[in-house]
């Protein structure tokens, strides 16, 4: 294969209490990726559009790039590729913008040498995400993979875990950027034994759920008391989000991945369209423009789309997150400066 274009979609990492280890990939967000091999032995990047605010264009220091590079190193090719990324993920969004960038670019070289090796596109595209943000695979891993992921202290070892059939995942984005580096920087090195055991057993809880299906057992096991209370005000409004989604019906709300998306969890369709109403109007009333929608899990993960699938409507998201980040660009930049 001379040319292929990838999709890899948004993820929600932490989940509460599965800092660094939980994450799942959601549907109707994501990054493309048209890649071609080139005869020159490099990786190239010829362009970067959709939204690009803040999203680095040196190939030294985009993901995708950067991941693709490690992916032909790991095939041991000796061609080049040349990519166009287009990000439907803005950076610091807190939904896995730079991991979809990277493992965008892993499957990408995978699919043009025929090594449509998951594992391999997982190990490049970790590299690549930890040049950037950091050591954690909670983003990567169920970009890669699809559905919801857990992944252990050495990342080679993950599960796949079953998605109840009613889950509903309710997203609200505020027109702000929190950059992962910067949220990982100002967590505790220790954590009380009982904060650290609670969170433990509350994560095995949200498994034991996963298996039986129920979203109410998953949810109210949705708690943290060890990374949300440090990086709440990184996320202007944060309690009142929380408590107004919960007075909406949200069974659980917390944080996705650094911030500042918020997520909250529903198993009900209309209690979740309910529930991103009141979200949008929590974050006005602290002047922050937001978008909420409600999604669901992507069970694929990364794979290839033809190239005319930009133009469809599953894309259309990207567009809503432009309408909130084109309209606020002043608190953007002060976000930037966190
Ligand atoms: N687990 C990571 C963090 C996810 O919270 O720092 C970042 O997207």
């Amino acid at each position: 294969m001379e040319r292929v274009q990838v999709f890899a979609p948004a993820t929600v990492a932490n989940l509460g209490p599965g800092f660094d280890h939980l994450g799942v990939a959601i549907s109707g967000l994501g990054d493309a990726l048209l890649a071609e091999i080139t005869p020159t032995g490099r990786v190239t990047l010829a362009s970067v559009t959709g939204l690009t605010d803040g999203i680095p264009t040196d190939p030294e220091q985009n993901t995708a790039s950067l991941a693709a590079k490690a992916a032909l190193r790991l095939l041991g090719r000796k061609e080049g590729v040349n990519l166009h990324l287009h990000k439907g993920l803005p950076i610091g969004s807190g939904l896995g913008g730079s991991a979809a960038s990277a493992v965008a670019g892993a499957w990408a070289v995978c699919c043009l040498f025929g090594r449509e090796n998951k594992e391999l596109a997982f190990r490049a595209a970790l590299e690549a995400e930890a040049a950037v943000s950091g050591i954690h695979a909670d983003n990567v891993a169920p970009c890669t993979f699809g559905g919801m992921v857990l992944v252990n202290e050495d990342p080679s070892h993950w599960e796949r875990l079953p998605v109840p059939r009613r889950l509903r995942l309710v997203l609200a984005l505020p027109s702000l950027k929190v950059i992962t580096r910067h949220a990982r920087q100002i967590l505790p090195e220790r954590v009380p034994l009982s904060a650290s055991m609670a969170n433990s057993a509350r994560l095995a809880t949200m498994v034991a759920a996963a298996y039986r299906g129920s979203v109410r057992d998953f949810a109210a096991a949705i708690k943290d008391e060890i990374v949300e209370p440090v990086r709440a005000h990184l996320i202007p409004g944060f309690y009142h989000v929380k408590e107004k989604a919960l007075e909406a019906g949200a069974l659980a709300c917390s944080i996705s991945g650094a911030g500042p998306a918020i997520f909250a969890v529903a198993d009900d369709e209309l209690i979740a369209q309910r529930v991103a109403c009141s979200m949008k109007e929590a974050f006005a009333a602290f002047g922050c423009n937001a978008v909420a929608f409600v999604t669901r899990v992507d069970r694929r993960g990364v794979r290839v789309v033809s190239p005319k699938w930009r133009d469809r409507k599953t894309f259309a998201g990207p567009q809503l997150l432009k309408q909130v980040h084109g309209e606020n660009r002043e608190r953007i930049e002060r976000g930037n400066a966190l």
